[in-house]
């Protein structure tokens, strides 16, 4: 593993790339903030970036491509049938994720989509370690049901355990048991579980979980979206591993997985999706879905220009120096958060940091959505945008009733190569005064509910005028300062 020690002892994350081209950013008054909210229904998927100073909401397509991946897009090969881009992608994912056969789709959760319609029916029911929104949405959308089986230790906000995204090996035997193997189409094993922190699985978890579905016959499927950070961390964290490099871990756990999936948004710092597998008899049973949902099988609705820079991408997630650049950034904001005593999840995963708000917000019950409170003020406060993480996220059961998460968290993502130190700064400074000021933070409600995933385009309001009070401390604290 690379290290760059500092002669000053001090411990800051040290930036192994140059940036060439730039992008303007604007930070509006907090008075316009404060509009945009009621605009945008106090959801922060809802706000316009002309609003936004620092977009925290995902890396999901907004991670910084490299000088390679947009030299690559210019050597595209628009075809509809058989383009040479395609054969250079279906090289990179042998290469890179060793699996031969490979099936494009346009996004992460087209595969979802496919994998679902191909597999879960009603009675089925998927062993995960922890479920995505639109992985669990297309399952359960397909009759299905998910049983989210991870140790006590991954629900523990503060906390030193390297591997809190590990499968309960003991729990996953008994519920195949339990419900009965024929019932169990596939387990799902999520690299670097996004909804509870961006936290890994270790190598040796998913040994172990691939001789259980060797025991019971029952095919493993990896979400790979975010491999290539669950690799570092295990080259980080997992002994065997420490003198390994990227390339090899990566393998290693795709290895382990009968069909491999993944958003290339994420992955690759492109657009697009993929499946791939080395079984012909898995290829048969999704591939008919593509060209119905999705497109011809050599480009499955993405640009062919993504398809090159998917397939440079994927290359380049073996490289240690350049996805170290984001779970660098994380740590050091995590661990100044922690210093300060502001809650947040430890040890610092990737994706982003993720405040608990249960415990920030301990004033506002789970009913008003602290989680998505804490997100529209921070915007507020500073025109940082991130994402509610928690029972907004959820999805009602299927009497309707109102589900509440396990965690209730503000996620600051921190995509790849997009942010300097001094602005991963400001929102520490910002956090720090709104940890101090945080029972001016009020509840929120419902207004307009989608039946679907509500998260992404719900509306909802404040229970009372504390956006107005907040705003008016800021004020006074900070002047004219925006
Ligand atoms: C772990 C994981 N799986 C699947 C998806 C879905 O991918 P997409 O957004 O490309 O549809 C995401 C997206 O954020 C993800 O984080």
């Amino acid at each position: 593993m690379q290290q760059i020690k500092f002669y000053s002892g001090e411990n800051i994350p040290l930036e192994l790339h140059k940036v060439r081209i730039v992008q303007k950013l604007n930070l509006v008054p907090i008075e316009r903030r404060l509009e945009a909210l009621y605009e945008g229904g106090f959801n922060t998927f809802r706000l316009s970036t002309k609003d936004v100073f620092l977009d925290m909401l995902t890396d999901s397509g907004t991670n910084a491509m490299s000088d390679n991946q947009l030299a690559a897009m210019m050597q595209a090969d628009d075809a509809y049938a058989g383009s040479q881009s395609f054969i250079r992608l279906q090289t990179a994912v042998k290469d890179v994720l060793g699996k031969d056969l490979l099936l494009p789709v346009h996004q992460g959760r087209a595969a979802e989509s496919i994998i679902s319609i191909a597999y879960v029916k009603k009675g089925s029911l998927v062993p995960m370690n922890y479920h995505f929104t639109t992985a669990m949405a297309h399952i359960t959308h397909n009759g299905g049901k998910i049983a989210e089986l991870l140790y006590p230790e991954a629900y523990v906000i503060n906390s030193d355990h390297p591997f809190k995204g590990n499968m309960n090996i003991e729990l996953l035997e008994e519920t195949i048991v339990n419900h009965g193997a024929a019932n169990v189409p596939f387990i799902r094993m999520e690299a670097s579980t996004n909804l509870i922190g961006g936290q890994p699985f270790s190598v040796q978890n998913l040994r172990d979980v691939r001789a259980v579905a060797d025991k019971y016959g029952i095919r493993l499927i990896l979400d790979a979206s975010l491999l290539g950070e669950n690799a570092y961390l295990v080259l980080q964290r997992e002994e065997e591993f420490k003198n390994s490099n990227m390339a090899e871990i990566i393998r290693t756990m795709t290895a382990l997985a009968d069909l491999v999936y993944f958003s290339a948004r994420k992955i690759s710092s492109s657009r697009g999706g993929g499946m791939c597998m080395n079984s012909m008899e898995i290829y048969k049973e999704l591939e008919a879905l593509v060209p119905l949902y999705e497109g011809f099988t050599t480009y499955g609705g993405i640009s062919i220009r993504e398809i090159e820079a998917m397939a440079v991408g994927l290359y380049e997630t073996q490289d240690e120096t350049m996805i170290c650049q984001s779970p660098g950034f994380i740590k050091y904001l995590v661990d100044s958060l922690h210093e300060k005593g502001i809650p947040v999840i430890r040890p610092a995963g990737v994706l982003g940091a993720h405040l608990d708000a249960m415990q920030v917000c301990a004033h506002i019950p789970q009913t008003e959505y602290p989680a998505g409170a804490l997100a529209a003020a921070l915007f507020l406060i500073s025109g940082v945008r991130g994402m509610e993480r928690g029972s907004i996220s959820n999805q009602r059961d299927e009497d309707g009733n109102e589900t509440y998460a396990d965690m209730e968290l503000l996620r600051l993502a921190m995509p790849r190569r997009v942010f300097t130190l001094s602005q991963v700064k400001y929102v520490e400074d910002r956090l720090n005064w709104l940890y101090d000021n945080r029972e001016l933070i009020g509840g929120l409600r419902f207004v307009y509910e989608p039946p679907v995933l509500r998260f992404f385009m719900g509306g909802l309001e404040p229970t009372s005028d504390w956006p107005q009070k907040l705003m008016a401390k800021f004020k006074a604290d900070f002047g004219e300062s925006l």
